[in-house]
C-alpha cells in the first residue's frame, strides 16, 4: 500500500522535482562561474527573475484571454508553480542569500517573499478545501449561499411560532431568541471552519441537550426540527467559509504580484541608470 502510493507520488511529481533540480544547478554553476571570471552574475539572475516573474504574471493574462488556445488550464497550473520554486532558488542567488540594503530592496524582497508564501497558502487551500467541503454535502454555489440561509432562518423562525401558538410555552421561543436568533442571521464561524474545529458545534449540540429535559413532548419534537435546520445551517456555514477562503486567498496573491512587477520594473531602472551614470 504505502509503496504504491510512494510510486504513484514519485510518477507526478518525481520527473518534474528531478528537472527542476537540473536548472537550479544550472543556474548556480552558472552564477559561480561569472562570479569566478569577474562578471556582473547579478546581472544574469536579475534579468532571469524578471523573466520569470513575466510568466508566472502571464497566468493571470492568460485566464483573462481563455478563449485562444494556449494550453490547458492544468498544465498552466503545473508550470506556475515549478516555475515559482525556480523563481525562488533564481531570487537567492541574485540577492546572495542576504538580506538586501536599501528601502526599495527590502520592499521588493518582502514583497516577493509574500507574494510567494500567499501562493503556497493558496495552493495548499484549493488542494484540501474542495476534498473537506464534500464530506459536508455536494459543493454549493457561493451567490446561492445567503438565499439558502434566508430559506433556512425562516424555516426556524416558523418552527419558533408554532411551538408558542401549539404549546403555549415559550420555552423553544426563549432559546431561540437567546441562542439561535445571530447564528441564522448569516454566514457564522467563519475562522473556526476554516481551522477544521468543532467546538461551535459542539456547544450548540450541548445547549440543545440542556434545554430539552424542560419541554413537554410536542416541544421535543419541535426542538428537534429545530436541530435539524441548525446542523444544515452549520453545513452552509462550512460550505461559506471554504468557498470564502478559495475566493479571497486570489485577491492577496494577484495584487502583490502586480506590486511585485512594478517595484521590480522601478529596481531595474534604478540599477540601469545607477550603471550608465558610472560608465
Ligand atoms: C512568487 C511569484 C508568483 C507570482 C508573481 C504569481 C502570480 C500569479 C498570478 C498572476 C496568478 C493568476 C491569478 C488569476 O488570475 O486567477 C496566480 C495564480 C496562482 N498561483 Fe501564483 N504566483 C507566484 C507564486 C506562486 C507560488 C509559489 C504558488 C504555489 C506554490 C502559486 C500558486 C498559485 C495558484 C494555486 C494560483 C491559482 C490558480 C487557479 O486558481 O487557477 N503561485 N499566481
Amino acid at each position: 500500500m504505502v509503496s504504491a502510493l510512494i510510486r504513484s507520488s514519485w510518477r507526478q511529481w518525481g520527473p518534474a522535482c528531478v528537472a527542476l533540480s537540473i536548472m537550479v544547478a544550472a543556474v548556480w554553476y552558472w552564477d559561480i562561474s561569472m562570479q569566478k571570471s569577474l562578471a556582473p552574475a547579478s546581472n544574469l539572475t536579475g534579468w532571469l527573475l524578471l523573466t520569470l516573474i513575466v510568466y508566472l504574471l502571464a497566468f493571470n493574462v492568460r485566464k483573462k484571454i481563455s478563449v485562444i488556445p494556449l494550453g490547458s488550464a492544468k498544465t498552466w497550473m503545473r508550470w506556475h508553480i515549478w516555475i515559482a520554486f525556480l523563481a525562488l532558488a533564481v531570487f537567492g542567488f541574485h540577492i546572495r542569500w542576504q538580506v538586501p540594503r536599501g528601502g526599495l530592496e527590502v520592499t521588493l524582497a518582502l514583497i516577493f517573499a509574500f507574494t510567494f508564501l500567499s501562493g503556497v497558502l493558496g495552493l495548499f487551500l484549493t488542494v484540501t478545501i474542495p476534498t473537506r467541503l464534500a464530506r459536508h454535502n455536494e459543493t454549493l454555489i457561493f451567490e446561492r449561499i445567503p438565499q439558502f440561509t434566508n430559506n433556512l432562518r425562516r424555516d426556524a423562525q416558523q418552527l419558533v411560532l408554532d411551538s408558542i401558538d401549539g404549546t403555549h410555552s415559550t420555552t423553544i421561543a426563549e432559546f431561540f431568541h437567546r441562542r439561535l436568533a445571530h447564528y441564522f442571521e448569516g454566514p457564522r464561524n467563519r475562522w473556526s471552519h476554516l481551522l477544521g474545529s468543532y467546538r461551535v458545534q459542539f456547544m450548540l449540540n450541548r445547549e440543545f441537550r440542556h434545554v430539552k429535559p424542560f419541554l413537554d413532548d410536542t416541544e421535543q419534537t419541535i426542538l428537534a426540527k429545530l436541530k435539524t435546520l441548525t446542523d444544515e445551517k452549520h453545513k452552509l456555514d462550512v460550505q461559506h467559509a471554504g468557498l470564502w477562503a478559495l475566493r479571497t486567498w486570489l485577491f492577496i496573491h494577484i495584487p502583490l504580484s502586480y506590486s511585485l512587477i512594478v517595484l521590480a520594473g522601478l529596481h531595474v531602472a534604478l540599477v540601469l541608470a545607477f550603471n550608465a551614470g558610472g560608465l
